[in-house]
């Protein structure tokens, strides 16, 4: 597929309406491989339409007269360019998306306070970005695989709807103190190894998903709305004291160090309940001291040395405690859990205690969800490694959508 050769510029038919005299806006769709056609870009205050800017033909990419991106500008795919100048760029009110260019270290973002939506997706060198002011309100912004190591000025903001910061190598401390809610989603995964992170202000987030983080500070949550996930954490102890309610479902696996953990006040959780491969967790004894109702199955593995629901009513799934400890007493857990499982299968399996009288007891013997949850497992972890995949395959449509477009025409709107 021929991606890049492209130079056309398709009319788009849209109104440029609310073009002032001050601000002239430039609508049109077309593909960019070349710096004489990015200087003509640069003569528009607004860009609107579909922008790519693509090709190993640009340097540096100087859009320093633009103020407003309306449309959807992406630079995409490019092994040459060095430096993204849009220094008077104060608004993204459509979308941003610089993918993939690889030579790519700095941006000049120093007017920009307001983002609608922006992704800086795979590009390694990029560990410069000026913002003078900072952004102060954000939609969705999305910061993937770069050598950026500090956010200062890219996360100001006490409400966002989504905000990704994944596979950043480099930045070892996510300061969001600021923030309190998060309509979306919430994303800190895989970057560096002994990243800290700091959400001591976050009462709510709709998705929440914290992955490879060595510190979390998360004092004030309240609620999660949907998904909450917590996995391949380098902590040996988190504590959610304030934690209610989790709407979605609460995934907890493979903390290999984590010895503590305990959700004080969590009352509800309205999906499954999955906690496995935590390799140091023995004692869950006090970790649900309040939690009533879970509108979905539970799955629990591990070598669980005790583990109470004592204010349980309900499970409306299945319930699976499977311990390789000895210390585990599933005639307890038996006699709590039992009757609150409306999914009927309840089993709580260990070995037997070798030298204790103490029985340990089989109840009523499920089927071995084991293959289920693992399978579970492995789909969740890989949809952050898949989901640039899946960007880029958006991206490949997206840009072969551009190279049927064949009309020459460079419309300026004034
Ligand atoms: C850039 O686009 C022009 C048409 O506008 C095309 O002739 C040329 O081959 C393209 N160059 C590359 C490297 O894709
Ligand atoms: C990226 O650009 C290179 C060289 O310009 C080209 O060979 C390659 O096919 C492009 N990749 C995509 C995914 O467009
Ligand atoms: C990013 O980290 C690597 C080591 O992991 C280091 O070599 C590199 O200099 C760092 N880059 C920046 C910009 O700090
Ligand atoms: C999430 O839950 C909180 C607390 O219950 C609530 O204030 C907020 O409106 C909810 N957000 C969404 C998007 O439903
Ligand atoms: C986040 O949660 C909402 C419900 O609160 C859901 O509709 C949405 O699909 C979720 N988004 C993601 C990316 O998981
Ligand atoms: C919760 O928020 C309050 C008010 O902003 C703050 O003073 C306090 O330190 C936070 N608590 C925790 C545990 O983070
Ligand atoms: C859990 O079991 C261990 C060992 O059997 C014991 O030391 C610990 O006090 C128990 N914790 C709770 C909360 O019951
Ligand atoms: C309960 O377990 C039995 C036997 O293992 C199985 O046939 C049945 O489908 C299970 N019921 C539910 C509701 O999962
Ligand atoms: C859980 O542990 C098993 C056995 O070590 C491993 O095969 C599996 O990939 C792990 N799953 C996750 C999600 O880490």
């Amino acid at each position: 597929m021929k991606l890049l050769s492209v130079f056309g510029a398709l009319v788009t038919g849209y109104l440029a309406a609310e073009a002032s005299a001050a601000s002239a806006s430039c609508s049109f769709s077309t593909t960019i491989n070349a710096s004489t056609a990015l200087s003509q870009l640069n003569s528009c205050p607004t860009l609107d339409g579909h922008i790519q800017i693509s090709g190993d033909k640009i340097g540096a990419v100087d859009l320093n007269n633009v103020e407003e991106i309306k449309g959807d500008l992406k630079l995409f795919n490019s092994s040459s360019a060095t430096a993204l100048n849009m220094n008077k760029l104060k608004t993204i009110s459509g979308s941003l998306t610089v993918d993939a260019f690889t030579q790519l270290h700095n941006i000049d973002f120093s007017s920009l306070t307001k983002v609608e939506k922006l992704a800086l997706i795979s590009l390694p060198s990029f560990a410069q970005i000026n913002l003078n002011k900072g952004i102060s309100e954000a939609g969705s912004i999305t910061l993937s695989d770069t050598a950026l190591s500090s956010l200062e000025g890219l996360i100001d903001y006490d409400h966002v709807g989504a905000l990704d910061i994944n596979n950043n190598k480099n930045i070892s401390k996510i300061d969001l103190r600021n923030l309190e809610s998060v309509s979306d989603r919430l994303s800190l995964s895989f970057n560096s190894d002994d990243c800290e992170v700091n959400l001591d202000n976050l009462e709510w987030a709709s998705n929440l998903t914290i992955q490879d983080v060595s510190d979390l500070s998360i004092g004030n949550l309240t609620s999660v709305n949907s998904t909450f996930l917590i996995a391949y954490n380098k902590f040996d102890k988190i504590e959610f004291k304030k934690l209610k309610k989790i709407g979605g479902a609460l995934q907890f696996f493979a903390n290999d160090e984590v010895t503590e953990v305990s959700f004080d006040s969590l009352e509800e959780v309205g999906g499954e309940v999955d906690i496995y491969n935590n390799t140091d967790l023995q004692d869950m004894g006090d970790a649900f001291k309040k939690l009533k109702t879970i509108d979905g199955a539970v799955n629990i593995k591990g070598e669980i040395a005790n583990f109470s629901l004592p204010s349980l009513s309900k499970i409306d799934g299945t319930f699976n405690l499977k311990s390789t400890s000895d210390k585990l007493d599933c005639s307890d857990i038996n006699k709590q859990v039992k009757k609150k499982v409306k999914g009927h299968n309840a089993s709580c399996s260990a070995p037997k205690k070798s030298s204790s009288s103490k029985k340990s007891s089989k109840s009523t013997k499920g089927s071995d969800s084991d293959s289920k949850s693992s399978s579970k497992s492995s789909s969740d972890s890989s949809s952050s490694s898949s989901s640039k995949k899946s960007d880029a395959n958006t991206l490949m449509v997206a840009s072969a959508l551009f190279t049927t477009v064949i009309t020459s025409v460079f419309a300026v709107f004034i």
